[in-house]
């Protein structure tokens, strides 16, 4: 069992990692339904957040059916990012997720995100601040450091802790490394090998299947595991990781009528949350994943890919359902 603040998780909780215009609400109950344990929102920014952006707003927002459900906040301002966190208590999340691991030029370059591990006495200052300004638990996302020179993350979980920080997911890589290359999953064992550090350690990165879960777990022994871009056509992760880590029992891969009938349920849930334009024009991205090596299927693909009617879509679904999965 782990704890976040008065949040108790039993056995090793898997996570849904945020990702921008990828872990919108739809996509957050679809995971949760296949065995995410805890979801987090795309990250908001918190300049925006003040200046009432709406678009920004609107991440916040969220269905108790998501819970525990975290509300993930960036910026480079101890006072901006003091007035996020008192925004983002208002919606209720389970708890406050503090970005410090994106690579994003326009956001690390501004000394945001993975920025600020080139300035960790403002990175500890500024958490400090928003451990101090909310009542909710304070939880961090970062990575190793800023690049193969510099990977702080040791003596920075440390410091983290000390100041009351409830939890911390380390994405296994460097900002130099973006998304590139193996993450490194050997210091985030080394933080759960310290003894000083008790608070949750979740470990990210290149987790694509439910064997990654499992010998991530065994060889690093992390108290709970975040799923990114593993999950994305393949929200099955969760609960074949799930079984896998708690019982020992390989999940078979999901039938195509499976798979169809999840990308549906999907379907509805991002048009009835986002409307008709924008629901269509983000599922875009999760076709390709869902149907991936369906044979014969690119035209089908194309069709889906530039349909703007939602009945057309719905048709198309039809026509799969009949063509691949009866
Ligand atoms: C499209 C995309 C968007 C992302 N957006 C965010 C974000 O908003 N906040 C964040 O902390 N990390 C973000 N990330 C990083 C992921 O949370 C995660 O740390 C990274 O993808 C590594 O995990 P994975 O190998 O399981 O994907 C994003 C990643 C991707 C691919």
């Amino acid at each position: 069992m782990i704890q976040i603040g008065n949040l108790q998780l039993n056995g090793t909780p898997l996570f849904l990692a945020p990702m921008e215009d990828v872990t919108d609400s739809a996509f957050r109950l679809i995971c949760k339904k296949l065995g995410a344990d805890v979801v987090i929102s795309e990250f908001a920014s918190s300049e925006a957040l003040i200046r009432d952006v709406k678009q920004t707003q609107e991440k916040l927002k969220f269905d108790d059916k998501e819970r525990p459900f975290g509300i993930q906040i960036f910026g480079n301002q101890a006072d901006s990012m003091c007035e996020a966190a008192r925004i983002a208590e208002k919606y209720k999340p389970d708890f406050i997720d503090i970005n410090w691991g994106c690579p994003v030029k326009k956001v690390a370059g501004k000394g945001s995100g993975s920025g600020m591990l080139q300035n960790i006495p403002l990175l500890i200052h500024i958490t400090r601040q928003v451990v101090n300004t909310t009542k909710i638990p304070v939880t961090v996302k970062t990575r190793l450091g800023w690049d193969e020179t510099n990977k702080p993350i040791i003596d920075l979980a440390e410091q983290l802790q000390d100041i009351g920080v409830q939890a911390i997911s380390i994405h296994g890589r460097t900002r130099s490394m973006m998304y590139k290359g193996e993450a490194d999953w050997t210091l985030i064992g080394k933080i759960k090998e310290n003894p000083r550090i008790t608070i949750p350690v979740i470990g990210n990165g290149d987790i694509t299947h439910a064997d990654a879960a499992l010998s991530a777990k065994q060889h690093y022994h992390v108290d709970g595991i975040m799923i990114g871009r593993g999950a994305i056509g393949n929200p099955w992760i969760f609960a074949a990781s799930k079984l896998l880590l708690e019982k020992n029992i390989i999940s078979p891969p999901p039938t195509i009528h499976e798979r169809l009938s999840i990308c549906k349920q999907h379907f509805e849930l991002c048009i009835k949350n986002k409307g008709e334009h924008y629901g269509i024009l983000i599922m875009r991205k999760h076709y390709k994943p869902y149907f991936k090596d369906l044979i014969n299927f690119k035209e089908t693909r194309i069709k889906l890919l530039t349909s703007n009617s939602l009945d057309e879509i719905r048709t198309i679904f039809q026509d799969i359902e009949k063509q691949y999965a009866t």
